[in-house]
């Protein structure tokens, strides 16, 4: 699959539902919103650059590491896990690749906020993933995500980004919306494993064994040990089917998609101006939840 990124223009943001977005993510809302969910889909969710392509990585290893290990050397991340509302003209839609895959379980990514989850998934008490980051790490990686990456908007300057972050004015809209969003469908929704980026870079095997037991599988030892060398940050980066090198979008002169992988690197972006405005917000927003993270481990 190769994107035609000559033929893409940087999209404007616009409200969506209470919610910025841009066309390529709601383009195929309708058909996204009827997508058929299967009782074993397992659908990581998380805001933009909390780690997804990690669990996704560390999912697609633990079900087809051993069975089918062809597979993730041959077949970018991006195919292994669609991106469900992903519509980009002349290539295959996150939910039509879905629908084409024919491995089981399938698993799907989404940055949807929950209330923009299909109801099928929710009908068929499906078991969902979600990994959230701590806002400041996530935010810069954001920026230096979409500095480079021109299926996204023009980003500005780090000053002006900071602020719209904070606003909501971004992609998929306001992290604090969405982390918490998701944290409340938690106290109600038996199946959703809530996880942090923090935990998963301390104690990876742990983080591993946590998302088996909440999968009901068993993997022997030496297939964790095998997921844990594959999903450490530097093999990751090396690697062209998880490092989204294939993709014709990212210009990895800018900033790679393999950043930094770090928790505190927010501590070389903020000024000390920004991080006490930045607090101050954050303790407003945040004034309503048990939802607690770490910036530093
Ligand atoms: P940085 O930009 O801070 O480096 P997503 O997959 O949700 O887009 O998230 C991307 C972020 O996760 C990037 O953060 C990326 O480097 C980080 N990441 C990806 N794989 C990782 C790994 N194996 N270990 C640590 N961080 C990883």
């Amino acid at each position: 699959m190769s994107f035609p990124c000559m033929e893409l223009n940087r999209p404007e943001l616009f409200d969506f539902h209470g919610v910025s977005m841009t066309h390529y993510f709601t383009d195929s809302w309708d058909k996204v919103q009827n997508f058929k969910a299967r009782p074993d889909d397992i659908v990581i969710a998380t805001y933009a650059k909390a780690g997804t392509t990690w669990v996704s990585q560390i999912l697609d290893l633990l079900y087809f590491g051993k069975s089918d290990p062809g597979r993730q050397t041959s077949i970018p991340i991006y195919e292994r896990v669609p991106f469900l509302e992903i519509r980009i003209r002349n290539v295959p839609t996150g939910a039509e690749l879905a629908e084409k895959m024919t491995s089981v379980p399938r698993i799907i990514k989404t940055h949807f906020p929950v209330q923009f989850v299909p109801k099928s998934f929710w009908e068929q008490n499906c078991k969902l993933i979600y990994v959230a980051r701590n806002a400041k790490d996530n935010v810069v990686s954001y920026f230096h995500f979409d500095r480079m990456n021109i299926v996204q908007p023009e980003p500005g300057d780090w000053p002006s980004y900071l602020q719209r972050f904070q606003e909501g004015k971004v992609v998929f809209g306001s992290w604090y919306n969405h982390v918490k969003g998701w944290w409340e469908k938690k106290q109600t929704y038996g199946n959703i494993h809530y996880m942090f980026y923090e935990d998963l870079a301390e104690d990876t095997a742990q983080e591993i064994e946590k998302i088996c037991s909440f999968l009901n599988i068993s993997p022997t030892q030496e297939e964790k040990d095998h997921v844990i060398k594959e999903v450490a940050f530097d093999t990751m980066k090396k690697n062209k089917m998880a490092n989204y090198s294939t993709i014709g979008v990212m210009d990895f002169k800018i900033s790679p998609f393999m950043r930094k992988g770090k928790v505190s690197d927010w501590k070389n972006h903020f000024t000390v101006a920004q991080n006490e405005q930045f607090d101050e917000v954050y303790q407003k927003k945040m004034a309503n939840t048990t939802l607690r993270f770490r910036t530093e481990i």
